[in-house]
């Protein structure tokens, strides 16, 4: 199994410009990578420019989205649907992001309805589930993380969680954009922890093969460690991802 990249470029950056010079630089420098599929999540609106990019050119890494609607299409007013996504030649949709639930109210539910419609288009869904610094220090980890993953995969059986190549993001709150990332130990701590849920839900097999990565504050110095000491399956990238140098930095050193 390959090392999952993913970089989230969240709002950013604010022109095609300096969109397509970012891609331009990541993929001039980005040769011989093997060992890891690598996935950009620009913002919607980049995203048909940067397929064309892509086209023709012998490029390695696949396109994904930050979003998405449940509904294929309809009066929904501002809102991108899964068909557009891959009519976009979207691969991956990024779910649940922490952002989203603060700042958007995504609810477990609303996650819930995602993910069902990302499996259903036949995308692979990039799921995030992650606990806050209180939620951490009233000892409630272990319970957040539990219910977004129950929530989150409600109604969904366990050979479509397996078949649709599910990820899970372990994003804690805390770790994200703070320069305080999550240790080597502790993100190994947790990888064991979800996988236990995800036993617990559907069986041990099924547990063992999803990919599991991690994000929060990952640089090319602490990337390595999240694969070869804490045993994780890749990285979901957001801030240093922005940074040519430094997300180069951060697949190479996983190569
Ligand atoms: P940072 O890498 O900027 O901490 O962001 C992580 C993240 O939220 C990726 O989805």
């Amino acid at each position: 199994m390959k090392n999952l990249i993913v970089a989230n470029w969240k709002c950013n950056p604010t022109t095609l410009k300096e969109a397509k010079q970012l891609f331009d630089s990541i993929k001039k420098s980005a040769k011989n990578i093997k060992k890891s599929e690598v996935v950009l999540c620009p913002p919607f609106v980049f995203l048909k420019e940067l397929s064309f990019f892509k086209k023709g050119s012998l490029v390695f890494f696949k396109l994904g989205a930050q979003n998405c609607f449940w509904e294929k299409f309809g009066a929904y007013t501002g809102e991108i649907s899964l068909p557009m996504l891959r009519d976009l030649g979207c691969e991956y949709v990024i779910v649940g992001h922490s952002e989203r639930r603060k700042y958007f109210g995504e609810t477990n539910e609303i996650v819930n309805k995602k993910l069902k419609a990302i499996i259903d288009a036949k995308l692979t869904a990039i799921l995030c589930v992650g606990e806050t610094q209180e939620q951490r220090n009233n000892g409630e980890t272990e319970k957040v993380l539990k219910e977004q993953i129950i929530k989150a995969i409600k109604n969904i059986s366990c050979s479509k969680f397996h078949v649709s190549n599910v990820c899970i993001a372990y994003e804690p709150v805390w770790a994200i954009g703070t320069n305080n990332p999550c240790d080597h130990e502790e993100a190994q701590k947790m990888g064991l922890l979800i996988r236990k849920i995800i036993s617990e839900i559907y069986s041990r097999p099924v547990s063992q093969k999803f990919r599991l990565i991690y994000g929060g504050s990952v640089k090319g110095d602490n990337a390595a460690g999240y694969i070869k000491e804490a045993g994780l399956n890749g990285l979901l990238v957001g801030g240093a991802s922005l940074d040519p140098k430094e997300f180069l930095g951060t697949i190479k050193s996983i190569e």
